[in-house]
């Protein structure tokens, strides 16, 4: 479990905002009494399990960005698309991103003047031939793929996380065709790390993280600019 403070640059101003990640389940008492009844009403283990990873990393991104140390007070709810709502005294203007998978949660809590979505997958839970099928990827993104020189498997995940965290940033998740959240000017900025925008949302960016045998994924506002990406295991 941790908690990273970045920083999120939009010409002279700086905003604070706050990335946790979630690897094990804390004893209950971080959830309100409605989150209790969310909880009981899945139905199985993994579900339940996802929900309270989510949930705690969630929590503790937006308490380090409310400065509420008693993560009850917050309180999550879902919306009508399934967009994390945040309730708490000190919340107006204030938005969290979550995504799980496969025993780790990670969560950014932001000012809602920047929509920002994130999204994390396991490479190793990916078959590349099936999502390759299903993304409509883009000419730009074909051409990636191509000669990027990322495997497969790796490379979809990308291109599928990237488009997620798009999808949870404009709160519109994965109902539209895919194809619509097609990346282009895909590069790499770094180790491991891919950076480019969105074909039809050309005031969006994306930034992809390859660590771990998982990629993460964040889509921000092109104007705006983190001084440095979250990592899942920051030590
Ligand atoms: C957004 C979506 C794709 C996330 O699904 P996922 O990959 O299973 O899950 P992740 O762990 O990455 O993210 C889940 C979190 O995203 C957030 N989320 C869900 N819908 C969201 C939306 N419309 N906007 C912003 N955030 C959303 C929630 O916080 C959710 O966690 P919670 O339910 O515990 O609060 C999904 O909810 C959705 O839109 N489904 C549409 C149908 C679909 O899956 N299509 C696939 C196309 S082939």
């Amino acid at each position: 479990m941790s908690t990273q403070s970045l920083v999120l640059r939009h010409g002279k101003i700086e905003q604070p905002i706050f990335f946790a990640v979630a690897d094990a389940i804390a004893p209950q008492e971080f959830l309100s009494e409605g989150e209790k009844k969310q909880l009981a009403g899945y139905q199985f283990a993994a579900k339940q399990q996802g929900f309270l990873l989510g949930r705690l990393a969630a929590k503790r991104a937006l308490g380090a960005l409310l400065e509420e140390p008693d993560l009850r007070q917050i309180e999550i709810r879902s919306g009508i698309y399934g967009q994390p709502l945040v309730r708490h005294p000190r919340a107006g203007g204030v938005e969290v991103s979550v995504s799980h998978s496969h025993g780790l949660a990670v969560a950014l809590a932001y000012p809602a003047e920047y929509p920002t979505g994130i999204d994390l997958e396991t490479v190793a839970a990916v078959a590349a031939a099936t999502i390759i099928g299903e993304l409509e990827a883009s000419p730009p993104e074909l051409t990636w793929l191509a000669t990027g020189g990322v495997d497969d498997a790796t490379a979809c995940c990308v291109l599928w996380t990237a488009r997620e965290a798009l999808g949870k940033a404009l709160r519109i998740g994965l109902n539209s065709p895919l194809g619509i959240l097609a990346l282009s000017g895909i590069r790499a900025e770094s180790e491991g790390v891919w950076a480019g925008h969105y074909l039809n949302f050309p005031q969006c960016q994306f930034r992809s993280r390859v660590q771990g045998g998982r990629v993460l994924s964040l889509a921000l506002p092109k104007e705006a600019d983190l001084r440095e990406l979250p990592r899942l295991n920051p030590h």
